[in-house]
């Protein structure tokens, strides 16, 4: 499979009056075109930023991003905006960002589709089956103010999808939900996932998450740091069930450059400071502390 999202070396700063808040560093991604992938990490060590990147919202300040064969930096303003409206979708935590409260359901999902310039036609048919697929063809008439968390989001998800985008980007979709709520959700993006072949990346806290995916990847600090592939899912339906069943594995991710980050708990664990040694072996590289470190 082709990767649809690459990221090399992205680099995002903020600048807030006179600090500088460094949000990534260096960040490296791929990602395969029907892929479903989780991403994992505390508040504030970059997701949001990364996932607002990839949608072309927010530039980096260094680095590249590349969707779809398109280098999203190289893109001019007209450009971009066909990418935003066709290419990506967005599912946000709060149904309030991704509905308007005084349409009804079917008006929301209709919008996106007349800012794109889809005749009425096709318009009304795919906002219907949009809308089928979600369970709530009942519920067009309503407003979002109207229906359940998980229906709000629901929608939501319908008007994402609404002008057929290859990537959606989830940012805790499943933030305001109960637990059995966001299982509804994840169930339908893996459907989803599964039968129309759309590429998702869903931003989490959710430890759960990788139940639901082919691959998780934990950023920390502005970085991709470790990775869990699920082991059995070949294209199809991830494992589920218990921890025994579900074989996966972690690794450890480097970047371009050949680092990589050593979890913080072997750190401790072994005592390894600012230096470690590396050792050849015959299968792999041993990384271990230095018999006898000066500087610690
Ligand atoms: N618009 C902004 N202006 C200044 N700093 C920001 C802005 N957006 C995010 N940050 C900072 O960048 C870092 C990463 O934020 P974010 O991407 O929102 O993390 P996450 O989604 O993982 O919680 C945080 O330290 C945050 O405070
Ligand atoms: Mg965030």
């Amino acid at each position: 499979m082709e990767s649809l999202v690459r990221c090399e070396g992205l680099v995002k700063i903020y600048k807030v009056a006179d600090l500088e808040q460094v949000a990534l560093q260096g960040l490296d991604l791929e990602v395969r075109e029907g892929e479903m992938i989780g991403i994992v990490g505390p508040s504030g060590s970059g997701k949001s930023t990364l996932l607002n990147i990839l949608g072309g919202l927010d530039t980096p300040s260094a680095g590249k991003v590349v969707v779809g064969g398109r280098d999203l930096l190289k893109l001019s303003a007209s450009a971009l905006d066909t990418y935003r409206r066709h290419e990506v979708g967005f599912l946000w935590q709060q149904p309030s960002r991704n509905l308007i409260p005084y349409l009804s359901l079917l008006d929301n999902v209709r919008l996106p589709m007349m800012m794109t310039g889809v005749g009425a036609r096709l318009r009304d048919r795919r906002a219907r089956e949009l809308l089928e697929r979600m369970g709530l063809w009942g519920h067009r008439e309503r407003r979002p103010a109207a229906l359940s968390g998980g229906q709000q989001q629901r929608a939501a998800l319908a008007v994402a999808l609404a002008n057929g985008p290859r990537l959606l980007l989830a940012d805790e979709p499943t933030g305001e939900l109960d637990s059995a709520t966001a299982e509804e959700i994840y169930d339908l993006l893996h459907r989803l996932n599964e039968e129309t072949h759309l590429t998702v990346l869903i931003v989490t806290h959710d430890p759960d998450i990788a139940g639901h995916v082919s691959r998780v990847v934990a950023i920390r600090d502005g970085k991709i740091s470790s990775e869990v592939v699920t082991a059995d899912r070949s294209g199809s339906s991830p494992a589920r069930g218990s921890d025994a069943s579900r074989r996966s594995a972690e690794y450890v991710v480097l970047d371009g450059a050949g680092r990589l980050q050593i979890p913080a708990h072997y750190l401790k664990r072994f005592r390894i400071g600012r230096r470690a040694v590396l050792e050849p072996r015959e299968d792999g590289i041993l990384v271990r502390p230095p018999q006898e470190d000066p500087h610690e």
